[in-house]
């Protein structure tokens, strides 16, 4: 498996020397001096960011696939792009008014092209990129890779896990059915029981001065943290983490540090 899969990696490498030097390619991105020999090639790509999120240089043995689980940071984030896909599709037919948002849903799964298929994705990467964000987590965990110098990215994982979680939660209420009317009363019991600025709390995460009467200023407030607070959050937060990652180094299975 690990052969493919490096193989895979080095004929992905040299696919992308060539392409570099096509007429295209040297078109768009203009460089003085183009690399000519495979150190050149490499120092490139130490200082690219885009070129690959794991740093130029890394141990062969930290790129096995039974090291990060089957890279389980990286399917949690393709998970996210899906999630950003099929919501900016949802997004042109839902609408957020509680007389009306059970019924867009509706009218995507039954009327719209490929508006089952679309709505299906959205909830499944949904689901799955809340148990991807937990496996890699503990993957972390286990690894042991929170320890020095990546505690800073820790923290910035629990964040982004926060964020996760928020974001199933908040796309639950959306379609404002029995399961998410109730999940936003559960929500607002929970935001009214916070010491001291309960009421405050409340009132920004729902808009309501009582938790029988929730309005359509509940629904807008989670579809505006849904739609547009969460998904700036996490973008800004990914790219931390990314950073981090190149700059801390990937970690090296314990064996081999030694
Ligand atoms: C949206 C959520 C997240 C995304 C997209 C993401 C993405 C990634 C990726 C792509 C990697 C490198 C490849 C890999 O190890 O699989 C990585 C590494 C890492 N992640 Fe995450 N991650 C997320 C959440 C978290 C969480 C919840 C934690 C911990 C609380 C965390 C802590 C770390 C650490 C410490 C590393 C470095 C691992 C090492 O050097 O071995 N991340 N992440």
């Amino acid at each position: 498996m690990d052969t493919i899969f490096f193989s895979l990696i080095d004929k992905f490498v040299l696919v992308m020397q060539q392409l570099r030097r096509t007429k295209l390619w040297t078109s768009i991105f203009r460089r003085e001096h183009l690399p000519q020999t495979e150190s050149d090639f490499l120092a490139m790509n130490r200082k690219n960011f885009f070129v690959h999120i794991l740093p130029a240089t890394i141990n062969k043995s930290s790129m096995r696939l039974t090291y990060s689980w089957f890279w389980m940071g990286v399917i949690t984030f393709w998970l996210f792009v899906i999630l950003v896909i099929s919501g900016i599709f949802l997004m042109f037919y839902y609408v957020p008014s509680v007389e009306r948002a059970f019924d867009t849903i509706r009218y995507i799964v039954n009327q719209v092209d490929l508006g089952r298929y679309f709505r299906n994705l959205h909830k499944w990467a949904g689901e799955l990129m809340v148990l991807a964000v937990f496996m890699h987590m503990i993957v972390v965990f286990f690894k042991g890779a929170y320890q020095r110098p990546r505690e800073f990215n820790w923290i910035i994982g629990i964040l982004l896990l926060l964020i996760t979680i928020m974001f199933a939660f908040s796309g639950y209420i959306l379609p404002w059915d029995q399961l998410g009317y109730y999940a936003a009363k559960i929500a607002c019991n929970i935001a009214n029981s916070a010491p001291f600025i309960g009421n405050q709390v409340r009132q920004g995460l729902l808009g309501v001065d009582n938790c029988n009467n929730l309005d359509q200023f509940s629904l807008i407030r989670w579809y505006v943290i849904h739609v547009f607070l969460l998904p700036t959050l996490i973008v800004l937060l990914i790219a931390v983490h990314f950073w981090r990652i190149r700059k801390d180094e990937y970690s090296t299975p314990p064996e081999e540090a030694a």
